[in-house]
């Protein structure tokens, strides 16, 4: 097998300190299992942005485009680039410019404990949300009219093509069925949005008698929320519009233990071989920085994401073993009911996958 290149963005704040761990865990793969990674480190971010004005390079895309197998993210934002533009050159840089149109999302729960509805145990909590990545209200087509004036317009277009809405469908039906899933939710807004998200609606119908053995039921994505939270158990994949993706994900994430527990994909799913990028699904969580507080299990999540995507799903079931582990005897961090820092849990984790690689010989 040739050699796969990964480039790691570790970004801004929190994203930092859990890239760093992350890394480290891939570093194990290529010295102790011999996977066949590259690391190619990218110094972007806010730090980069504050000191000579760099987001993202074009020339850097288009290596990453040609070059690379994946790219592993951290998190972007930071509390001093008010505008928020290095965040979202790097990050839409990259689900856009390479047509990342995927963003898919777990949702599952590791333990009972992680799971704070009343009654609900962690077999309730396993879905898994499809986000459409590039089209929506994040198309950037807009633009302000009389800025800074009582008589100020200011307009984002919700973009929504029929290809757009088509292919993220698709994609959640493919792998309802590859996975052996027997329902897909598909939510909108199309009794408000009758223009935009009724193509949804209609595209989804046409869609789903394609898969038969497959429910394909749609819900508004309000009542999909309140769902959510009282019968998370109904789900098994949902398909969504840009924006509602965002939400619901950090909604569903409150059930598997928080934002520290949340990992994503994105992926253009009908091209394997083309570059896919993997992210913890939260951010820079800027009041956590330096404190060695933030949960690195996304980050590995996430680590395992990558591996499965590049051909080796075995070792993002051994690195769920480890978390699992590390969750039921409390070596983890205070989000999740433990007593380590950041860098504590992440060693004791990568410790525990170093002894399950050689428990397998
Ligand atoms: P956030 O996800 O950064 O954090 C929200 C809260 O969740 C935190 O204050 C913290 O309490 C908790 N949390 C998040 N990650 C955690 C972890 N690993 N361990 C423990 N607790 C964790 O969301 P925010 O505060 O709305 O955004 C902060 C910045 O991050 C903003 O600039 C935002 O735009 C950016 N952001 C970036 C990404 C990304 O790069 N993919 C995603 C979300 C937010
Ligand atoms: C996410 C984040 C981003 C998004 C922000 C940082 C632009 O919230 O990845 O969930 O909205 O896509
Ligand atoms: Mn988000």
């Amino acid at each position: 097998m040739g050699v796969k290149k990964i480039a790691i963005l570790p970004g801004d704040g929190i994203g930092v300190e859990v890239t760093r761990e992350a890394r480290q865990l891939l570093e194990i793969y290529r010295e102790q299992l011999g996977l066949p990674l590259e690391l190619w480190d990218l110094d972007l971010g806010a730090e980069r942005y504050l000191r000579d004005g760099t987001t993202m390079p074009p020339e850097v895309l288009e290596r990453i485009r040609k070059e690379c197998s994946a790219v592993l993210l951290g998190a972007l934002g930071d509390p001093r680039v008010k505008s928020n533009d290095h965040a979202r050159d790097i990050l839409f840089g990259i689900r856009f410019g390479c047509d990342l149109f995927a963003n898919i999302r777990p949702v599952r729960a590791l333990g009972d404990r992680l799971v704070p509805l009343k009654d609900k145990r962690a077999s309730d909590v396993d879905f898994v949300v499809f986000r459409e990545n590039t089209e929506g209200l994040y198309a950037d087509i807009g633009g302000n009219l009389r800025k800074g004036t009582p008589g100020e317009i200011a307009i984002d277009e919700d973009i929504n093509t029929r290809f757009g809405v088509e292919r993220i469908i698709v994609a959640a039906f493919e792998y309802a069925k590859a996975a052996k899933r027997t329902r897909v939710h598909m939510a909108d807004k199309s009794n408000a949005l009758r223009h935009a998200h009724e193509l949804w609606l209609r595209v989804f119908n046409e869609v789903r008698p394609r898969y038969p053995g497959i429910e394909g039921v749609h819900m508004y994505v309000d009542a999909l929320c309140l769902r959510i939270v009282q019968a998370p158990q109904e789900f098994q994949v949902i398909v969504t519009c840009n924006l509602c993706g965002d939400i619901v994900t950090d909604l569903a994430a409150a059930l598997q233990g928080g934002l520290g527990m949340a990992a994503s994909a994105n992926v253009h799913s009908s091209d394997p071989s083309r570059v896919a990028m993997f992210e913890p699904v939260h951010g820079s969580a800027p009041p956590l920085v330096g404190k060695d507080l933030a949960n690195p299990f996304a980050a590995f999540f996430t680590v395992g994401m990558l591996l499965a995507h590049l051909g080796w799903a075995s070792e993002e079931r051994r690195i769920e073993t480890a978390i699992r582990r590390a969750i039921e005897t409390g070596n983890c961090t205070a989000d999740v009911g433990g007593r380590l820092g950041t860098q504590a849990a992440g060693a004791w984790v990568r410790d525990e996958v170093k002894r399950l690689i050689q428990a397998s010989g």
